[in-house]
């Protein structure tokens, strides 16, 4: 069988931010969980750089410092926040390259837990202040988790209305089950001289 050549949404954004992360750059993970994407992030930034992350869960903040310590990530390369993503702009002065959000739950932990339409948009703005020029950020949305359906929509609501500044992506696999995961993705534009 010929291999799939549509990736699934978060590895399209893993692909896209490949593009546009360089070794010593400061980035973002805003949804820490298993730490899968902080690892991709990290091995992006290499040994100079720093990724920051995001959870609510303390579970999650040791399973991402299992997979840095997994993976022989140096912990000058990384820095957790017990916090919201809503409250990043509390914790990082100056700019950013990236944001990723992978929203929803913890896959195999308690489900209540969960990213909130609410707090997630305060935490797209402040991400969106946060990135460069040329920068990006990437959303995995889950429409078909309780709730998720009506985060969707306020991302792609919040995410139409910023298209004077900035680059931005919807991506989707349709006609495959109800609720299939979704990717909004965005780059800033740089600005005019
Ligand atoms: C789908 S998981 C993230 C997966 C993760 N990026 C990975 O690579 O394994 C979603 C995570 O968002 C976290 N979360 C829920 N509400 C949050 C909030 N307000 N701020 C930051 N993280 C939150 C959950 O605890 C959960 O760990």
């Amino acid at each position: 069988m010929k291999p799939l050549i549509f990736p699934k949404p978060t590895e399209m954004a893993h692909m896209w931010l490949r593009q546009i992360i360089e070794p010593g750059d400061r980035v973002i993970d805003a949804t820490l969980g298993n730490g899968h994407d902080a690892l991709f992030l990290a091995q992006c930034v290499g040994a100079i750089g720093k990724v920051i992350g995001f959870d609510v869960q303390e579970l999650a903040l040791e399973s991402a410092t299992q997979q840095m310590l997994r993976h022989g990530i140096p912990e000058s390369v990384y820095q957790w926040h017990l916090a919201s993503h809503a409250r990043m702009g509390d914790f990082v002065i100056g700019s950013v390259k990236a944001v990723m959000f992978n929203l929803g739950y913890l896959p195999g932990a308690d489900h209540t837990w969960i990213t909130s339409a609410d707090e997630t948009v305060l935490a797209l703005e402040s991400a969106a202040g946060l990135i460069s020029d040329g920068g990006m950020m990437t959303v995995v949305c889950y429409p078909g988790h309780p709730g998720g359906d009506q985060e969707a929509e306020a991302v792609k609501a919040w995410a139409l209305a910023r298209g004077a500044d900035w680059h931005v992506v919807h991506y989707e696999k349709w006609a495959t089950r109800q609720a299939a995961p979704e990717l909004i993705a965005m780059q800033k534009k740089e600005a005019r001289p």
